[in-house]
């Protein structure tokens, strides 16, 4: 096999949170993680040899975001997303997190709504409330198995002024990968009702057979001009202690605004690693992403099987894109406030808890299964052997 994703690489020792936050910070000592959104991969091997030259070089001074970096970007967009987008549009940001607060000051003012589809990623919240807004909520539907988009209640949500909508795309946790004719009606509304949105795309290439992404902003040229797409290559290759994010602002008025407000909340340089990974991964990680995927999703077969055959009373809800996946557990009987600590003491299986991303997930956990597979089964037989010794 050209890249070895069944390789157990020993994080240990090099301050992932993913590892140390539940075995230090939360006292389990062999808890198997399986939170945070990164996985247990080394990046593909252009990245890592990227970085080892530039490393090598051995001055780290303030770098300059070179044209090839927004180029490479480009290039990917089309490649990969059938988008064509000016590399004029992008802009380098330090992280999708940083972007979406700085869109929330840029463009809404204190006390604004802005609306989220729960449960979602929760930092969507805190860029809203940290900033002084308000979280508006449009729940998604949920009939058991598939989450869909509440397109009525959403209308009913939109409220003037600061028409803003944060559209999770792929969708985290809940794994949906948005048809075209999911985001036409959405995209309807949205130019209806003046409604700036607000892309975050980036699980973009994380999709699974018989799914594919629509890059929202694609849909048509109008409604490019009332989106911001953000996006990066930290999710795909597993670069985000890297920093190195972008967004895609068609609008140059929106393009400016964003611009001026990152620059307020002082960041307008990169970081010198960050910026080379980036480019390279975009320049050449075709391959190694088309060998991922299949792994990815075979571990999804083997988690919907073994879940299925030895542990019906968890329901997976199967994903159609991104390596994060919610179980649901309202059928083990245990109270939602004490799913992921039963998981954690019982079973040394760290999950996120489902109830972080909106009350719609209590009694829910989110699994990632980013990982090798002789991790994932070991991590599934812990929670298989602590759910029987209840
Ligand atoms: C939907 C979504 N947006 C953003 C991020 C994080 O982005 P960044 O690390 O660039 O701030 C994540 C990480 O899990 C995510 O799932």
């Amino acid at each position: 096999m050209k890249y070895d994703f069944d390789r157990i690489v020993d994080r240990t020792g090099t301050e992932s949170m993913k590892w140390a936050h539940p075995r230090r910070d939360l006292g389990v000592a062999d808890a198997i993680p399986m939170w945070v959104a990164d996985m247990d991969f080394e990046a593909p091997p252009a990245v890592v040899e990227a970085l080892r030259r530039r490393a090598e070089h051995g001055v780290f001074g303030y770098p300059l975001v070179p044209p090839s970096f927004f180029e490479a970007a480009a290039g990917w967009l089309g490649r990969r997303h059938g988008w064509t987008v000016e590399p004029s549009w992008l802009s380098m940001t330090p992280g999708i997190v940083p972007a979406l607060n700085y869109i929330v000051r840029a463009f809404t003012r204190p006390g604004d709504p802005v609306i989220v589809q729960t449960p979602v990623y929760h930092p969507f919240f805190y860029a809203i409330e940290n900033n002084g807004r308000r979280v508006v909520r449009n729940p998604l539907r949920f009939d058991g198995r598939r989450y869909t988009m509440d397109l009525d209640d959403l209308r009913t949500r939109i409220d003037a002024p600061g028409r803003m909508l944060i559209l999770c795309s792929p969708h985290n946790p809940v794994g949906r990968v948005w048809t075209r004719a999911e985001l036409e009606a959405l995209a309807r509304i949205a130019v209806e009702r003046d409604l700036l949105v607000v892309s975050d795309e980036i699980h973009h290439d994380l999709t699974y057979r018989g799914h594919r992404h629509q890059v929202f902003a694609a849909l048509a040229p109008e409604l490019a001009q009332q989106t911001i797409t953000c996006i990066a290559p930290s999710k795909t290759f597993n670069t985000a202690g890297l920093s190195t994010a972008a967004v895609v602002v068609p609008n140059p008025d929106l393009h400016k605004k964003f611009e001026d407000e990152a620059e307020r909340s002082g960041f307008d340089l990169g970081n010198a690693l960050g910026i080379v990974a980036f480019e390279a991964a975009y320049r050449h990680g075709d391959d190694w992403l088309d060998a991922l995927l299949p792994y990815l999703e075979a571990n999804i077969d083997i988690l919907e099987r073994f879940l299925a055959d030895r542990l019906p009373e968890i329901k997976l809800i199967r994903p159609e894109g991104t390596y994060l996946a919610l179980l649901d557990c309202r059928g083990l009987g245990i109270e939602p406030g004490a799913l992921n600590d039963f998981f954690l003491k019982k079973a040394g299986v760290y999950f996120s808890d489902g109830k972080i991303f909106g009350d719609e997930a209590a009694g829910f956990v989110r699994i990632n299964f980013g990982c090798p597979r002789s991790v994932l089964l070991e991590a599934l037989e812990r929670v298989e052997r602590a759910v029987k010794a209840r």
